[in-house]
């Protein structure tokens, strides 16, 4: 961080520093395997990378990432039963539970956009004992932000489950630029 400030001390300003952790087998701070359903590495590109349809930011992406404080005494004041319903999946087998047995606002349900759209998810784990917060860092690299957008405005429209003990602190939406863009913008070939 120290070195990053050394070339972007001048211009930026630091307002929030996240420090985010692998949590046990990579799951989610809310004790679920995460990223079952995102595709996986050799599948990822198509979903998250822009394409022809946008020549001039080819291969870049939208990153879009929000920063959640959980109640973590909330949900783990919860049964792993209903916790399973809340997400839609088995919190120890990571197995899919049949839709009539998930809540009618299960993560799984409010978040699914449709089976083609997809896009690179990770939710990393963060944790401030001192100032008594818990929550997720979520990260999605999308091919186009409508689908990311669309994903979020159905969890809010169907009240998604972890929306009743997670609290919304950021959210921002950044253009990753492909390496030969940024060449060019380094270069000063861009204005
Ligand atoms: C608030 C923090 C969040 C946590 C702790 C969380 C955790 C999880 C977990 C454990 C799963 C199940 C395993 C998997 O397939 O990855 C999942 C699925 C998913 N999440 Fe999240 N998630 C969060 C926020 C979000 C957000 C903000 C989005 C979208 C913008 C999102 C999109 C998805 C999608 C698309 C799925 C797959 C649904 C399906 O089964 O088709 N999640 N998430």
């Amino acid at each position: 961080m120290a070195q990053y400030q050394q070339f972007l001390g001048k211009f930026t300003t630091v307002l929030d520093e996240v420090k985010g952790f692998r949590y046990l087998e990579g799951r989610a701070i809310i004790g679920y395997i995460d990223g079952t359903e995102a595709p996986q590495v050799e599948d990822a590109a198509p979903y998250a990378l822009v394409g022809d349809e946008d020549p001039e930011f080819i291969n870049g992406s939208y990153l879009f990432t929000q920063k959640w404080i959980h109640d973590m005494d909330k949900w783990n004041g919860l049964s792993v039963e209903h916790q399973d319903r809340a997400v839609g999946r088995q919190k120890f087998s990571d197995l899919e539970l049949p839709d009539e047995e998930k809540a009618e606002n299960a993560h799984n349900l409010a978040s699914n956009t449709g089976d083609d759209n997809k896009i690179i998810r990770m939710n990393v784990p963060f944790s401030n004992p001192a100032e008594k917060i818990t929550g997720t860092y979520f990260m999605g690299y999308a091919r186009h932000w409508e689908t990311t957008k669309e994903m979020l405005q159905q969890m809010v429209d169907m009240s998604d489950f972890l929306l009743t003990f997670s609290e919304l602190k950021t959210g921002t939406l950044y253009f990753i630029p492909s390496r030969p863009l940024l060449d060019e913008i380094a270069g000063g070939e861009l204005n």
